[in-house]
């Protein structure tokens, strides 16, 4: 498949450029923009982004695959990220993933037939404190997961309504 930007894309790549003194910089955001355009940054996307920014190809494969964020494979539409670090896994992260998996139909790391999702296990995405939690496609997070929850989750994400960012409560503390 041969890929290209949108006119509107370059646009946007040429005001990013523009945020810097030189080009280089501009490789991160412009892999999202391919991302976001594409759904993944595989090697084809990746020499579309050198192209487009005259940079070498192996600058642009470097950062590409440097961050796990940007996807250097084909995804499902709904990217999950459950995280089975300590505090997750104490919190019954497993569970949920294992759960996940059976709803599913798919093991992590492997994407639904339909396309629609894919299930990974990851570390530790930083919100131990809301544990067990799980991230979707690169951007919100779902704290405090119950299976229940991870139902509610996938039936909303199959059904296109818009997740919310949670509020996360924080505990109140008395002055001392
Ligand atoms: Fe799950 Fe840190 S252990 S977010």
């Amino acid at each position: 498949m041969a890929y290209e930007f949108t006119k509107e894309d370059l646009q946007e790549i040429e005001t990013i450029k523009a945020k810097y003194p030189e080009v280089m910089p501009a490789t991160l955001p412009t892999l999202w923009v391919a991302q976001r355009r594409f759904g993944h940054v595989e090697p084809e996307v990746q020499r579309l982004v050198a192209e487009t920014l005259g940079l070498p190809e192996a600058h642009v494969h470097g950062v590409a695959n440097f961050y796990t964020q940007y996807y250097k494979e084909k995804k499902g539409k709904h990217v999950l990220d459950v995280c089975t670090c300590l505090s997750c896994q104490l919190c019954g992260g497993y569970e949920i993933l294992h759960h996940l998996e059976e709803k599913l139909g798919i093991k992590a790391g492997e994407t639904t037939e339909d396309g629609t999702f894919t299930l990974n296990q990851v570390e530790c995405l930083g919100a131990c404190g809301y544990a067990p939690m799980l991230q979707v496609t690169n951007d919100k997070y779902v704290n405090h997961l119950t299976k229940e929850k991870a139902d509610e989750l996938v039936e909303k994400l199959k059904s296109g309504e818009e997740l919310e960012y949670e509020q996360i409560k924080m505990p109140q503390h008395k002055n001392i």
